[in-house]
């Protein structure tokens, strides 16, 4: 397995604030490899010390097997795509896209060839002639995407750059994003606080808050298997009950025992943690680990799905998704009715 970028114990410090506390991941070749976490974490100056603008106060970068401390930005094989995108509004598109090209002084026939290449990737083939400002947003978005990729960077670089977008084309781009990673095969490191963003394109997830990194992993584990309450909380929202555990039994206050399939665990306080979409609801509910009776508070339609939020006996609330199968079976504000949920989707996490 080839390493393309390694932080080594990698923290920055900006006077007394620490923006990137003791940082470390390896991302593979080829890797779609993203930066998750709430603003102010950190993310940017990570992103900012790859490509050398930022020297770290400790610890180390390798880009290939070479370390990249003390190299210039300039001579980095890397690529930033900036949030504002920065694309030249008074060059047309192809003068855009092959500005580098330009300044590495390659034949003009070899740029034209090239820009054709970036164009059709993005599927905007016959733009050359276009000015900035005569694009739409997902336009301008792909042409600093290709702009950045025609240099051929070992890694590129993306600071929220489907952040102006409005949600319909950011949910069209992401996947689109994902196919240009996959076509042209560089390996991409993506800054996001946008789970559903990270979830769709990524494969490994770095999942950060106040400069450190809580977990890495692919989608599914760091969705499923949350190592804190902050990652379960941050990606898909998951109803966070305090409890005490002991001998796969949580027990909640005025709830009583919920039943989990952890079996490593000393007693002791835990967190249990429950995604919303786990939890079914219903008048009649059995062979299910734990039923308890609620009543439904709030509700929310919304096509293929409903969300729910439910009081339960200790008066705690909780969030239930539910799947709309069956037309016309919704229930409203005021109803009586249990909820439930099994062991094997209940996440542990020790206080
Ligand atoms: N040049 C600087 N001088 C002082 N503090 C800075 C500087 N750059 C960043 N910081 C601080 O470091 C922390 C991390 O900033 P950073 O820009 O990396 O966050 P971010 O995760 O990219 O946030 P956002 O999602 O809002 O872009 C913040 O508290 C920020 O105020
Ligand atoms: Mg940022």
């Amino acid at each position: 397995m080839k390493i393309d970028v390694e932080l080594k114990n990698v923290t920055k410090k900006f006077g007394d604030v620490v923006a990137v506390d003791n940082v470390s991941f390896k991302v593979k070749k080829g890797e779609f490899f993203s930066l998750l976490g709430p603003s102010g974490c950190g993310k940017t100056t990570t992103l900012r010390i790859i490509t050398g603008f930022e020297k770290p106060t400790e610890g180390e970068v390798y880009i290939g097997e070479k370390v990249m401390t003390d190299v210039p930005p300039f001579k980095r094989p890397t690529n930033i795509v900036f949030q504002n995108l920065a694309l030249f509004p008074h060059l047309n598109v192809y003068d855009n896209i092959s500005f580098g090209l330009k300044i590495k002084k390659l034949p003009k026939d070899a740029i034209q060839k090239k820009v054709e290449e970036m164009l059709n990737l993005v599927r905007l083939s016959g733009y050359e002639k276009r000015r900035i400002r005569q694009l739409s947003g997902g336009e301008q978005q792909r042409i600093a995407i290709v702009r950045a990729l025609v240099n051929e960077p070992t890694v590129l670089l993306l600071d929220e750059p489907l952040g102006p977008l409005d949600l319909k084309l950011r949910e069209e781009m992401a996947v689109e994003l994902k196919r240009i990673q996959r076509e042209v095969g560089t390996t991409f490191i993506y800054v996001t606080h946008d789970q559903g963003e990270a979830i769709t394109m990524s494969n490994r997830i770095a999942v950060m808050d106040y400069g450190k990194i809580l977990q890495i992993g692919s989608p599914d584990e760091v969705y499923e298997h949350p190592n804190t309450e902050f990652v379960a909380e941050f990606i898909g929202r998951s109803n966070v009950v305090k409890g005490q555990y002991k001998d796969g039994v949580v027990e909640v206050n005025d709830l009583g025992g919920m039943i989990v399939g952890a079996q490593n665990f000393d007693s002791g306080p835990v967190l249990a943690c429950i995604k919303p979409e786990k939890i079914f609801v219903g008048k009649k509910l059995d062979s299910l680990d734990n039923i308890f009776n609620a009543e439904i508070k709030e509700v929310y339609y919304q096509g293929p799905i409903t969300q729910y939020r439910a009081l339960l006996e200790n008066n705690s609330v909780i969030s239930i998704i539910s799947a709309n199968i069956r037309a016309g079976e919704l229930f409203k504000s005021g109803d009586k009715v249990k909820v439930a949920w099994n062991k094997e989707n209940v996440v542990v996490i020790k206080t």
